[in-house]
C-alpha cells in the first residue's frame, strides 16, 4: 500500500469560500482539529493576504504541533517573505508558492511571457527554499497548461529544490481521465521529477473533484489537497472526507492508504460547518445527515437482518451516530415493529396490521411523523 498525504486547505482555500470569514481563535481550533483528524500538512492562510491571514498562519505554526504548516505565497519576494515571517515558529514549515502556467493566466492576468514565467518560479523556488528545506510549487491552472511547458516549470521546480509540484485544475475542467494522464506526462518526461511528490489540487465546478483527486491517486500522485465538506473558492475543493473514505473503501483498486483517523472525520466536519456557517447538505457523502438513514421498506428490511445488504461503510467509522432507520411511507412493516418495540409495545398480527395502516395514512398527510406521533396511535394499547 502506498501512503498518500493529506494536504488540508480549509483554512486557506477553504476559507475563500463565498461568506466565510473565520477569526483568528475559530482558525486555531479547526487547526488543532485537523491535527487530531491526522492529516500531513495544514494549509493555515496566505500570510501576505492581511494582517489577520498573517497572525492567523503564525499562531497556528506557534502552537499546532505533530504537523507541517504551511502558507500560500504568490512569487514575489515580499509574498515569500511574509510566508517565512510567519511560519517561522513551526515545527514544519512549508512555504507555498504559486504562479499561473496556462495561457490563458499568463497572457491576461500576469501579462507575462512563458519564459518570464519560468524566471519567475525558479526565482521564487530559489528564494523560498532560502528559508526554509521544504517547499511546494503550484502551477495555478495547470489544467489548461500546455503539457510541454508544465514539464519545463517541473523542471525548474525540480532543479531549484522545491520538494512538491502540485497540479491544480484551478477552474475544475477537466475530466478524470485527462487528468491522470498530466501526472503520468510530468512523471515521464520532466527531468528531476522523480525528487518531487506530485500533487493533486481539484475544484469541483464540474463535480469532479474527487473522482478527479482518485483518478490523480491511479496515476501516481503522492499528496491530494482538498477541504473538509469540500468547501473552497466557487463550487469548492475536493472533499478530503470523500477522497479518504474511497481509499479505505476499496484498497484493492487504490492500494493506497492516509494517515487519517478516519473516527474524527464527523467531529472534523461538524466543527467546520458550525465555524464557517457552511451547511452540510443531508444527502452529503459520508457526512451528511441522511449518509447512513434508509427509508425505504425493502431497505429498512434488508439492514434489519444484515447491514452489509445496504451499508458499505459503517458509521462508527467515521465517528458518526449509528445507523437510522427512518420510518416514514416508505417503511415497511419489519422496520415499524422494531420501532414500535424500542418505544415499548410488542404487537403482532391484527393490531400490529391496524397501528402499521394507521401509520402509513398519517405519513401521506404529514412530511414527518415524529415518536410523539406514533405513541399517539399507540395509545390503545397502553
Ligand atoms: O486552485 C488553485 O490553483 C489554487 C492554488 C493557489 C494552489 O488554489
Ligand atoms: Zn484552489
Amino acid at each position: 500500500m502506498r501512503k498518500i498525504e493529506i494536504f488540508d486547505t480549509t483554512l486557506r482555500d477553504g476559507e475563500q469560500s463565498p461568506g466565510v470569514s473565520l477569526t483568528q481563535e475559530e482558525k486555531l481550533e479547526i487547526a488543532r482539529q485537523l491535527a487530531r483528524l491526522g492529516v500531513n500538512i495544514i494549509e493555515a492562510g496566505f500570510a501576505a493576504s492581511s494582517k489577520g491571514d498573517f497572525e492567523s498562519v503564525q499562531r497556528i505554526a506557534n502552537e499546532v504541533r505533530g504537523v507541517s504548516i504551511c502558507s500560500l505565497a504568490r512569487s514575489t519576494e515580499k509574498d515569500i517573505d511574509q510566508a517565512y515571517q510567519a511560519l517561522k515558529g513551526a515545527e514544519h514549515p512549508r512555504i507555498h508558492v504559486f504562479l499561473a502556467t496556462s495561457p490563458i493566466h499568463m497572457q491576461h492576468k500576469l501579462r507575462m511571457t512563458p519564459e518570464q514565467v519560468l524566471e519567475q518560479a525558479e526565482f521564487a523556488v530559489k528564494l523560498a527554499r532560502k528559508y526554509v528545506p521544504d517547499v511546494e510549487f503550484s502551477a495555478e491552472d495547470a489544467g489548461r497548461s500546455d503539457l510541454d511547458f508544465l514539464v519545463k516549470v517541473a523542471e525548474v521546480a525540480a532543479k531549484w529544490g522545491a520538494s512538491v509540484f502540485n497540479i491544480p485544475d484551478t477552474v475544475g475542467y477537466l475530466t478524470p481521465d485527462e487528468y491522470g494522464q498530466i501526472f503520468k506526462y510530468i512523471r515521464d518526461h520532466a527531468s528531476g521529477a522523480d525528487k518531487l511528490k506530485l500533487s493533486a489540487h481539484c475544484h469541483d465546478d464540474l463535480g469532479m473533484a474527487v473522482a478527479n483527486s482518485l483518478a490523480a491517486i491511479l496515476a501516481g500522485a503522492d499528496q491530494i489537497e482538498g477541504a473538509i465538506n469540500g468547501i473552497g473558492e466557487r463550487a469548492g475543493n475536493a472533499a478530503i472526507e470523500e477522497v479518504v473514505l474511497a481509499l479505505a473503501t476499496r484498497p484493492t483498486i487504490y492500494q493506497a492508504t492516509t494517515s487519517l483517523d478516519l473516527s474524527q472525520i464527523a467531529r472534523t466536519s461538524r466543527l467546520v460547518s458550525k465555524l464557517t456557517g457552511m451547511v452540510v447538505q443531508p444527502n452529503k457523502a459520508i457526512v451528511g445527515a441522511n449518509a447512513f438513514a434508509h427509508e425505504s421498506g425493502i431497505h429498512q428490511d434488508g439492514m434489519l437482518k444484515e447491514k452489509s445488504t445496504y451499508e458499505i461503510i459503517r458509521p462508527e467509522t467515521v465517528g458518526m451516530a449509528d445507523t437510522k432507520l427512518v420510518l416514514g411511507k416508505h417503511s415497511g412493516r419489519h422496520a415499524f415493529k422494531d420501532h414500535i418495540a424500542s418505544l415499548g409495545y410488542d404487537l403482532d398480527g391484527e393490531a400490529l396490521n391496524t397501528v402499521f395502516r394507521k401509520f402509513k395514512d398519517l405519513c401521506d398527510k404529514k412530511k414527518y411523523v415524529t415518536d410523539e406521533d406514533i405513541l399517539s396511535l399507540l395509545l390503545e394499547y397502553e
